[in-house]
């Protein structure tokens, strides 16, 4: 792996001497297993580079807990639900650069893999989701790369959510480094459909019937209704609030 760039202010470390022996015989000749093994073992450039997405996505994490207080102080109540970070696993990131026919070196996550720091944001209504998300979009340190939003136009599977890819500076000893993290926005109506659909999928021995899926995809439309209706009452009852 490369390791140019990836030490905290200090001259670039030498490669471990098994680092380039692995180099060699990965995705050739090692079991996955044992390349997952490497990844986490001798990979000091890997582990690097995973510590810097675990900061971004605590820097992420801290602009959407500020925001959430700033709110509950002018408004009386909190936008948000809950937040749950992630670092992608070892394995399902190589899963991912075989899948896109990418090599396995440092420079190639960087640039091609956006969800390695995966941050989620339950929000208690859907103008919430967007108020956030442009409060977060209109700070200067942080920069929009990509967005799609499955609340417009969801999935046909009936999946919404908001994602972005945001790009954020973490400031280490010496330097500044920018990193790339995933932003899933989401109502709790729209996660607690997404969870349960995520299980569907991944049970391995199930094929879902296409009866099932079609019932999923009324169930989301429901849920977004059930998400207008109840944020329309909430308005209706802060409405009240300010006239008495
Ligand atoms: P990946 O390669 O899987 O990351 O997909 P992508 O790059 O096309 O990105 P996309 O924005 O479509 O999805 C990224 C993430 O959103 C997934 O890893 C899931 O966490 C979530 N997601 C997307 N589609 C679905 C879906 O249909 N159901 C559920 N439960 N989650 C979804
Ligand atoms: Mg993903």
């Amino acid at each position: 792996m490369e390791s140019q760039n990836l030490s905290c202010g200090q001259s670039p470390q030498p490669p471990h001497p098994l680092e380039k022996q692995v180099r060699q015989r990965l995705l050739s000749q090692l079991t996955r297993g044992e390349i997952l093994e490497q990844f986490q073992a001798f990979s000091i450039p890997y582990r690097e580079l995973m510590t810097y997405y675990r900061c971004a996505m605590m820097e992420v994490e801290t602009k959407f807990r500020v925001l959430d207080e700033e709110f509950s102080l002018a408004h009386d109540r909190n936008p948000i639900e809950s937040i749950k970070t992630r670092l992608k696993e070892p394995g399902s990131l190589l899963d991912k650069l075989k899948r896109k026919n990418l090599p396995l070196n440092i420079t190639t996550i960087e640039e091609h893999i956006f969800d390695i720091a995966g941050v989620r944001v339950i929000c208690s209504s859907p103008g919430d989701l967007y108020r956030l998300a442009d409060c977060l979009l209109s700070q200067d340190d942080v920069t929009l790369i990509a967005k799609k939003d499955y609340i417009q136009t969801p999935k046909p599977n009936g999946y919404r959510s908001l994602h972005l890819i945001v790009e954020v500076p973490i400031f280490l000893a010496e330097h500044k480094k920018m990193m790339k993290v995933e932003i899933q926005l989401r109502t709790i109506a729209m996660d607690f459909w997404a969870s349960l659909e995520h299980k569907l999928r991944y049970k391995k021995d199930m094929k879902v019937p296409q009866a099932l899926i079609a019932e999923l995809r009324e169930c989301a439309d429901l849920s977004a209704s059930l998400d207008a209706r109840m944020e329309a009452i909430r308005s209706k009852i802060e409405q009240t609030q300010t006239e008495t």
